[in-house]
């Protein structure tokens, strides 16, 4: 595998020969070191993208979605050697890793299916004088800003629906984790996606790294991935050259049981919403709702499966935690535990960071935890739950969307209507009706309010990519 920057099809290294040391979270070493783009790698990077785009529109979409399958064949060929890459450098464990896989490669197998079904329309104009022809010509350029806490999952749900409508794109993945992105790109050009097509190249400049890339001029476009604090700061640099954007931001899931739940099932979702991909992922429920007549047996049995999750090296048997990125991970999820337990919120299991080397957290169970605590306005991003009782349905509600963001939500209970009735008061993005998982390729991920713009996934995800062209005709 190459530890260069991939740019038009060729390995190279930094312009200024500067390079990224990428870290195991599980001890602390430093595992591999890889090439760190400058910004005139970036502006490199956007030029060999516009040099494959014109070819790559032109492809016919039937052979762009062969070359997407083939993609998705590959990945899933290659998916041990990718799980291991992910469990390396991000730290999940070695079983969600896999599943990263199955579920990035996935998005090359919808997508393959989708290139050839991208429509326009025909209509005509109400005076009857003309045909009102609408098509969808792909955007052009993107540059992709990639998060670490999905390697492969988060560049394969955003440069799979972008080659399907025709775009060449460039990536940034984060400094954590490249080492799966360079690999991805490698894989993608042997599954044959012509050079130029995918282009990645990480930096240690993120910043001069972005501006340079969406100042070109071929650049018609950012996709987003990260804090909703990057974000805004991401569309204010692209709204000096007035780019499509697409943004998937954070999230602050509310997961609410109501007292007919089935609370093995409660429990269960739980696990799922809180735990997958070691806790950190934008959907994780972030407060847990819990209605009086069940919340202390929900805490209980909440706390009883968190006490069981084996917490340690993502490639140890039986672990199903893994690290958190770093440090400054660890002092976020403290600092708001500690404040929570402050505050008065009883800890029903875990409470504390776990001694080195690497960066772990117990997970962790607070009960009885106030609705205006600032653990339920925060992003964990760690294995912590905290239970919220209530007995006023309107004002769970209410305090459910007491927040900036929107991007999931969670309830459970055993009458369907009610759950409907919940799901569509809720102003999230994305609702689990008695389930703990969402995500799907087939699905429109994304967030309502500062949780994002756009959606991934579905054909949605597609047409984010793509322009709208009317042309006014008249035979
Ligand atoms: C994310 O955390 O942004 C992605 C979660 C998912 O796709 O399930």
């Amino acid at each position: 595998m190459s530890d260069g920057l991939f740019i038009g099809g060729q390995w190279r290294a930094g312009s200024d020969g500067d390079t990224i040391v990428v870290h195991d979270p599980a001890t602390g070493e430093a595992i591999a070191t890889v090439a760190a783009g400058t910004p005139d790698d970036a502006t490199a990077a956007v030029e060999a993208a516009d040099r494959a785009q014109a070819g790559w529109a032109a492809t016919a979409p039937r052979e762009r979605g062969e070359i997407l399958r083939a993609s998705w064949q590959t990945l899933v060929d290659n998916a041990d050697e990718l799980a291991t890459l992910i469990t390396r450098e991000h730290g999940k464990p070695l079983a969600d890793a896999r599943g990263e896989i199955t579920y990035a490669a996935e998005f090359f197998r919808w997508n393959s299916e989708e290139a050839v079904r991208i429509h326009g329309s025909i209509g005509i104009s109400p005076a009857g004088t003309n045909q009102i022809i609408v098509r969808h010509p792909p955007v052009g350029v993107v540059v992709m800003v990639t998060p670490w806490n999905f390697p492969a999952a988060m560049i394969t749900r955003k440069v799979a629906p972008a080659l399907a409508a025709g775009n060449a794109v460039v990536i940034k993945p984060p400094r954590e984790t490249p080492l799966t992105a360079l690999r991805v790109a490698e894989l993608l050009a042997e599954a044959g996606v012509p050079d130029g097509v995918v282009n990645v190249v990480p930096t240690n400049h993120s910043g001069p790294w972005f501006d340079a890339a969406t100042a070109n001029r071929a650049c018609r476009m950012v996709s987003f991935t990260g804090s909703t604090e990057v974000g805004r700061v991401l569309l204010r640099r692209a709204a000096d050259r007035v780019l499509k954007v697409a943004m998937e931001l954070g999230g602050n899931a509310p997961f609410i049981v109501f007292d007919d739940a089935d609370l093995d099932a409660a429990v269960e979702g739980a696990m799922v919403a809180k735990m997958r991909h070691s806790a950190e992922t934008c959907t994780a429920a972030n407060r847990f709702y819990a209605e009086a007549g069940v919340a202390d047996a929900f805490t209980e049995k909440l706390a009883a499966a968190m006490g069981d999750v084996k917490v340690g090296s993502g490639f140890d048997a039986g672990v199903t935690c893994g690290p958190m990125i770093n440090a400054e991970a660890i002092a976020s999820i403290s600092s708001l535990v500690d404040a929570s337990v402050g505050a008065g919120a009883s800890v029903a299991t875990g409470g504390s960071a776990i001694d080195g080397p690497g960066h772990f957290f117990e997970p962790t169970v607070l009960g009885g935890v106030d609705p205006a605590d600032p653990i339920t306005t925060n992003e964990i991003f760690g294995p912590v739950a905290p239970v919220i009782p209530f007995s006023d349905h309107d004002a769970m509600i209410d305090a459910a969307n007491d927040t900036e963001m929107g991007l999931a939500a969670y309830v459970y209970t055993a009458d369907v209507g009610k759950g409907m009735r919940t799901a569509e008061r809720l102003e999230s993005g994305m609702v689990g009706l008695n389930r703990g998982a969402m995500s799907d390729p087939a699905a429109p991920f994304g967030g309502m309010k500062q949780s994002g713009l756009g959606r991934e996934g579905a054909s949605e995800g597609i047409y984010e990519f793509c322009e709208t062209q009317y042309i006014a005709a008249s035979w």
